[in-house]
């Protein structure tokens, strides 16, 4: 698949926080060019900044200096408002450790991304959110669990129920913090074969890990050292 240059772009990111009166620099100068249709995977030791840099690609956070480009456009002059807007359209997120609410259906979890979502542009009416929600259940193999609680599910078909949520509001970009690092082997493959396809159908994938299988099924590995991008 050909990519057109450019749908995320870190330029000299650096990314300080100050903690006792000490300021620490976790970000140095950071360097990255995301291209559609790419699969990214970071890793780095603990500490690193990985987690750091993924909230500034998700535009929860905002980089010390340095400029991060989403689609071409620069954001640091984008008001809260305008990235929430940017985030809640463009990105999708998931966690290691799923953030799904145990006392909501599988359906309802999906749903809720409508709810983070809701700066949009364009509202979507309830049918229409439902549609989306029933949509991304069956594209990660959960339409028959929509009724069901979380914690009837396994682990691997949580998070699966966590990637519906973060694609039913049809995201270009899709973020993943440790996707599998709560998985066995087994459920962490099913998960890397859903994100793999769904890169195949055009999603952008960036994704943190420590598990050098997951860094073995993306295109391009980076390696965060030092407070940059090797
Ligand atoms: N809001 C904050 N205030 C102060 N320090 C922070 C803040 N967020 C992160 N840090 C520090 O920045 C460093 C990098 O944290 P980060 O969470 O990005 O690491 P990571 O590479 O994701 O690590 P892990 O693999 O353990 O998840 C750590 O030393 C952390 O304590
Ligand atoms: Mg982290």
């Amino acid at each position: 698949m050909t990519s057109i240059p450019g749908l995320i772009e870190l330029r000299g990111v650096t990314r300080a926080f100050t903690a006792n009166g000490q300021s620490l620099e976790v970000l140095r100068g950071v360097d990255l060019l995301v291209d559609r249709g790419d699969f990214v995977a970071i890793t780095g030791s603990s500490g690193a900044g990985k987690s750091t840099m993924l909230n500034i690609l998700g535009l929860l956070d905002r980089p010390t200096s340095g400029e991060y480009l989403f689609d071409g456009r620069p954001t640091a002059a984008l008001g809260d408002r305008e990235r929430s807007g940017v985030r809640g359209a463009g990105v999708g997120f998931v966690f290691q450790s799923f953030h799904l609410l145990s006392a909501r259906t599988v359906r309802e979890n999906v749903l809720l991304a409508f709810v983070y979502g809701e700066t949009e542009e364009r509202p979507r009416s309830t049918s229409e959110r439902l549609a989306l929600a029933e949509d991304a259940l069956s594209r990660v193999g959960l339409a028959r669990r929509s009724a069901a609680h979380p914690g009837t599910l396994s682990g691997g078909e949580r998070q699966r129920v966590a990637i519906a949520r973060a694609i039913c509001t049809r995201p270009r970009l899709l973020l993943a913090d440790e996707p599998t690092g709560n998985l066995d082997r087994r459920n962490s493959d099913a998960v890397l074969d859903l994100v793999e396809e769904l890169n195949a159908d055009g999603l952008t994938v960036v994704v943190i890990t420590h598990d050098e299988a997951v860094a073995r099924r993306a295109h391009r590995h980076r390696v965060l050292e030092g407070g940059r991008l090797s």
